[in-house]
């Protein structure tokens, strides 16, 4: 058989589509959200030790949702952000009407660099939205003290990072709000779909509603939704809309999906982070960067990313991982520097982009292969004998 990497590779699993099945052969299935998706969310809630979760269609819907949380509870506000990221965390802020503020990363964990933060926090400043990229952990203890003594909301996108943790908790913990997505490519799927974790009831109440068009009866509280009720007597109670928001619903079959899947989120994990440790004590440290911030980490890619500042080798290498049928993304997560992109020329007029040096040798010089469960050791050293022979 020809040899081939791609960035995943069976994430589903029998059991999955058996779940799937059963539940389409059942007379008269209940499909949309329902049982399984309160099932999946109070599941969810205690592997990931919080109060509420909130499933819903996409990690993009979490983040714009989260956004529109915060919009709705405190207005307007600088939300400081990473360069290296995905596009639906800067979208979520732009749409929402609240000033992006770009930070570099520290090329060893991928995160936002913790001393450019504390340099571009303002009194405008609202939030911080920690994106922990690629399964790598962007918490630490003067991060989180600076937060709370400067009083500014941290927000955690983990969509690229499930399992992996800060002093022993996991990320989307520590957050007032923590994103995660289950696309295909992630930790675990539920084919697309995404969650929305807190602590905070007004908070889990909120992004329920608006996750329904924002329709009061979503409130998930007989108490409060007929205070609301007795507000409006002059509204339908059943259709009683409270801030213009979305239809951001998952449905039964992918919370059946993902209700499996959690079953095996851990131990596929610990397979993931033995793999890891495989691609690092095999690969060329004079050509890789090797030297990543482990602690917690639990990644489902492997990034590769040249230490030279060298277009010609960067093309010797994507043309060797093509020959090679080795699956790869330049720019690691979401592309690379998200300044360069054209979406966010409307937005920021002048970026120089020398500021933002660590993202930028990642735009030009990093890459992310996959790492997942069912990848043999014999076959990551393959990868890196390959990686290596450029
Ligand atoms: C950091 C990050 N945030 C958000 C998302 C969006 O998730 P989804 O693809 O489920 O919309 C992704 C997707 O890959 C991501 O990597």
């Amino acid at each position: 058989m020809k040899f081939s990497h791609p960035l995943m590779h069976n994430n589903f699993s029998p059991s999955d589509m058996k779940g799937a099945i059963q539940l389409l052969r059942k007379r008269n299935p209940v499909l949309t959200q329902s049982r399984y998706v309160r099932e999946f969310e109070n599941k969810w809630s205690k592997w990931l030790k919080v109060k509420y979760s909130v499933f819903v269609n996409s990690g993009s819907s979490a983040n714009i949702l989260t956004m529109s949380i915060l919009k709705i509870l405190y207005g307007k506000g600088e939300i400081i952000l990473p360069t290296l990221t995905w596009v639906s965390d800067v979208n979520a802020v732009i749409l929402n009407d609240f000033k992006p503020v770009f930070v570099d990363i520290n090329p060893r964990n991928l995160c936002m660099d913790e001393n450019e933060i504390f340099k571009k926090v303002n009194k405008n400043t609202l939030a911080v939205f920690m994106t922990h990229a690629q399964g790598f952990n962007g918490l630490s203890n003067k991060l989180l003290k600076f937060l709370r003594k400067k009083n500014i909301i941290l927000i955690e996108d983990v969509c690229e990072s499930h399992g992996a943790t800060f002093n022993k908790k996991k990320l989307g913990s520590f957050g007032k709000i923590s994103n995660f997505s289950f696309y295909y490519a992630h930790h675990m799927s539920t084919i697309e779909g995404g969650m929305i974790c807190t602590n905070d009831k007004k908070i889990y109440q909120i992004a329920r509603i608006l996750r329904s068009h924002g329709m009061a009866r979503e409130i998930g509280n007989q108490i409060d939704e007929k205070k609301i009720v007795k507000k409006y007597p002059k509204l339908s109670p059943k259709f009683i809309f409270l801030y213009p928001a979305y239809n951001f619903r998952n449905n039964e079959i992918n919370a059946t999906i993902g209700i499996n899947q959690l079953k095996s989120l851990d131990k596929n994990n610990n397979i993931r982070r033995k793999n890891f440790s495989t691609f690092l004590s095999n690969l060329n440290q004079s050509l890789y960067q090797t030297n990543y911030k482990l602690d917690g980490s639990c990644n489902y890619a492997f990034p590769v990313i040249l230490k030279e500042k060298n277009f010609r080798l960067r093309d010797r290498l994507e043309l060797t991982l093509k020959k090679n049928n080795i699956e790869f993304r330049r720019g690691n997560a979401g592309g690379g520097n998200q300044l360069r992109q054209p979406y966010l020329k409307k937005y920021i007029r002048k970026i120089d982009y020398s500021k933002y040096k660590n993202v930028e040798h990642v735009h030009n010089f990093g890459y992310y292969i996959g790492n997942y469960p069912s990848l043999q050791s014999d076959k990551i050293k393959k990868i890196c004998s390959i990686l290596n022979s450029i």
